[in-house]
């Protein structure tokens, strides 16, 4: 077994979402889709690990874990629960929870926007109505000026190309209406949205906070991959996906170059990024399937690895094959935003979190800046369409209960950020 020391000033934490971990959300587009029924296991995001009520609690297990930094989301549908109403007890809630990290030493990274919205913003027709841009610039400069002394980074949009797979493509998230060209009318209106939140922010920290300030967005990266001697077909869609799927997003919320066919009058090349936000998971197998409603290709998990409870295959190495990428490509500073397992039974979080730190080891010797790691996730939570039964947690959550139990992993994590060392 060796040893690869960390270096000092590359901090460790972990990441959530407002939706996934609060309970007591009343007025979010996924509590109206988990009521239709729409969750594979039949659960619910009403109240799950009650993350709302059990603050204090959770701040001091994030302390207790020695956690440098965190990355948590304000819950639109909670700020604004009805269209222009803002709830003061909303804000000064994010604002205690803020004040409590700070004075806990943890560096608070926020969300504005991770995959919930509003339901009266989705009933206006949501991301695909380009005039609804204005409602999510009024909650974004509001909760900056509550919030913004508070906050030294802020991922403006979590996952736009899931966001917009899981609600334009598969269907599995709200609001489920089907079609390519709601993909692309949806993404372009989130890129607007992005590069006009980026400017916002600077402004609003220049002008009037006069403190600094780092914006990004948190990008999902998928290893697609195909087999040894693929079908034409596989390798074309492979082109496809990585193109439309990675790319789209990171040229236009990164240096705002919006891929053809495309074209948005709204934005003008230019940089609107601080950081590269890489949330990193798995690798996939684009396979040729003879079923059209499926555009002929399926994506799976490649025959043969490691697969994590999700039956997602694990590939350490695609976090570096990123990493090296995006680097190269925009010379910015690399966040970690999310990697992380479901591992019900803890039985190989520990390994994975130190393979992937790993990763991270090798991007550094290599000289790519990378300068944080958040594990998704602090707590067991509600994972989407696929509800409570997947298990990400550091943290274990009985859902009866609502008591917390700190797994073995999060210990070996604990001892990784005190002693910066990792054995493999
Ligand atoms: C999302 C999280 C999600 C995690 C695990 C990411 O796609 O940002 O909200 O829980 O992956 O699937």
């Amino acid at each position: 077994m060796k040893t690869f020391k960390l270096p000092k000033d590359l901090k460790l934490g972990s990441a959530t979402s407002a939706l996934q971990i609060e309970g007591n959300i009343h007025h979010s587009n996924w509590l109206r889709w988990s009521e239709f029924h729409y969750i594979f296991d039949g659960s619910s995001c009403a109240t799950g690990a009650n993350h709302y009520g059990h603050l204090e609690e959770d701040v001091e297990l994030l302390k207790q874990l020695g956690h440098q930094c965190y990355r948590m989301s304000v819950e639109w549908s909670r700020i604004e629960p009805e269209e222009g109403l803002f709830d003061a007890e909303a804000l000064r809630h994010y604002r205690r929870e803020l004040a409590l990290l700070t004075e806990a030493g943890i560096e608070p990274m926020v969300t504005l926007h991770h995959f919930s919205d509003p339901i009266w913003f989705e009933d206006k027709g949501g991301w695909q109505v380009s005039s609804n841009k204005c409602f999510f610039m009024r909650y974004a400069e509001k909760v900056i000026r509550v919030l913004g002394d508070l906050v030294p980074y802020w991922i403006t949009f979590n996952e736009p190309n899931v966001y917009f797979h899981g609600s334009a493509l598969e269907g599995t998230f709200p609001p489920g209406e089907k079609g390519i060209d709601n993909y692309f009318r949806g993404s372009l209106v989130m890129i607007e949205c992005h590069v006009a939140a980026y400017r916002l922010i600077h402004d609003y920290y220049r002008e009037r906070l006069k403190q600094s300030v780092k914006v990004g967005v948190a990008h999902h990266m998928a290893y697609f991959t195909v087999v040894d001697q693929p079908h034409w077909w596989e390798t074309i869609v492979m082109r496809v996906m990585n193109r439309y799927f990675h790319e789209f997003f990171l040229e236009g919320m990164t240096v705002g170059h919006i891929l053809k066919p495309f074209y948005s009058r709204h934005v003008k090349e230019g940089l609107y990024a601080d950081f590269i936000g890489i949330n990193y998971y798995a690798r996939h197998q684009v396979k040729a399937t003879p079923h059209m409603e499926t555009l002929y290709a399926t994506v799976e998990p490649m025959k043969g690895g490691n697969y994590n409870d999700l039956g997602w295959e694990i590939y350490p190495k695609g976090l570096y094959h990123f990493g090296k990428l995006l680097y190269k490509r925009y010379g910015l500073p690399i966040l970690i935003t999310e990697n992380g397992t479901p591992d019900a039974k803890d039985e190989f979080r520990g390994d994975y979190i130190m393979d992937h730190l790993y990763q991270v080891y090798r991007l550094i010797k290599t000289g790519v800046p990378v300068t944080h790691y958040y594990y998704w996730s602090l707590m067991d939570n509600f994972e989407w369409a696929d509800g409570l039964t997947p298990r990400f947690g550091l943290v274990a959550i009985d859902y009866e209960t609502e008591e917390r139990t700190v797994r073995p992993s999060a210990m070996l994590y604990k001892e990784i950020i005190e002693n910066r060392e990792i054995r493999r």
